[in-house]
């Protein structure tokens, strides 16, 4: 079984993408707020984009969508997806770091990571390149599951999952402490939901800005 953070999702890459959207009305939501801040000039940097689902809806609207996942197999099935869509020459997908971009400083006007910064040991060297890498005035959009919101149980059986390679590390903590770190690192917090359709719902969806 696998132990760590891409071998856990290399090993899930298949199963992950095989699963439909759990809530479309609550997804479709999220999507149309980020599209607002999107348009044909935008630049967009996406971290841990899986297997391409959010990548292939966004990107046809932008300048270039650089999309990027440290799991191989993601990348691979979300590659395929790209080839069986109408060809988008803006979205270009890759195997990479999502705090190591390797872009141009201050060449983003908008970062995307769904479902991601719960599993990154160091959420703080991520906020610091966004701020590398964003124009001033640009945006980070995070949608994130608040474990700390959900049941108690979970912070018991996470950890026997985790040792039985049945989920990857993952990091505890709150909606308003995702906030709050966000503006300790030197974004303002400009847009705030809930992601799901029905409440209520640990994942948040922060839309931080930084300063220009
Ligand atoms: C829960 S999945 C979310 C995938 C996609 N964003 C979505 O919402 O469907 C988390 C993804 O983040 C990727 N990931 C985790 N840590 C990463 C890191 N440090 N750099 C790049 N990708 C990472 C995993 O490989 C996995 O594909």
């Amino acid at each position: 079984m696998p132990q760590d953070g891409s071998k856990f999702w290399n090993w899930m890459a298949r199963r992950y993408a095989a699963n439909p959207i759990s809530d479309t009305a609550g997804y479709q939501r999220t999507l149309d707020l980020i599209a607002g801040h999107l348009g044909p000039e935008s630049r967009v940097y996406e971290f841990g984009c899986g297997p391409g689902t959010t990548a292939l809806r966004l990107a046809p609207d932008t300048a270039s969508y650089f999309a990027v996942d440290y799991a191989e197999r993601m990348i691979t099935i979300a590659e395929e997806r790209a080839a069986a869509a109408p060809p988008c020459p803006s979205l270009r997908f890759a195997v990479g770091h999502a705090q190591a971009s390797g872009l141009a400083p201050a060449s983003v006007d908008v970062a995307i990571g769904f479902n991601i910064l719960h599993l990154l040991p160091d959420r703080p060297a991520l906020h610091a390149e966004m701020l590398r890498i964003l124009k001033p005035g640009g945006l980070l959009i995070t949608k994130t599951p608040c474990l700390a919101e959900a049941t108690p149980l979970l912070r018991l059986v996470l950890p026997v999952m985790r040792t039985l390679g049945f989920a990857p590390p993952a990091a505890f903590f709150t909606a308003a402490e995702l906030a709050a770190e966000q503006r300790a690192a030197g974004f303002e917090i400009v847009q705030e939901l809930r992601h799901g359709s029905k409440t209520p719902d640990r994942r948040i969806v922060l839309v931080a800005r930084k300063s220009a």
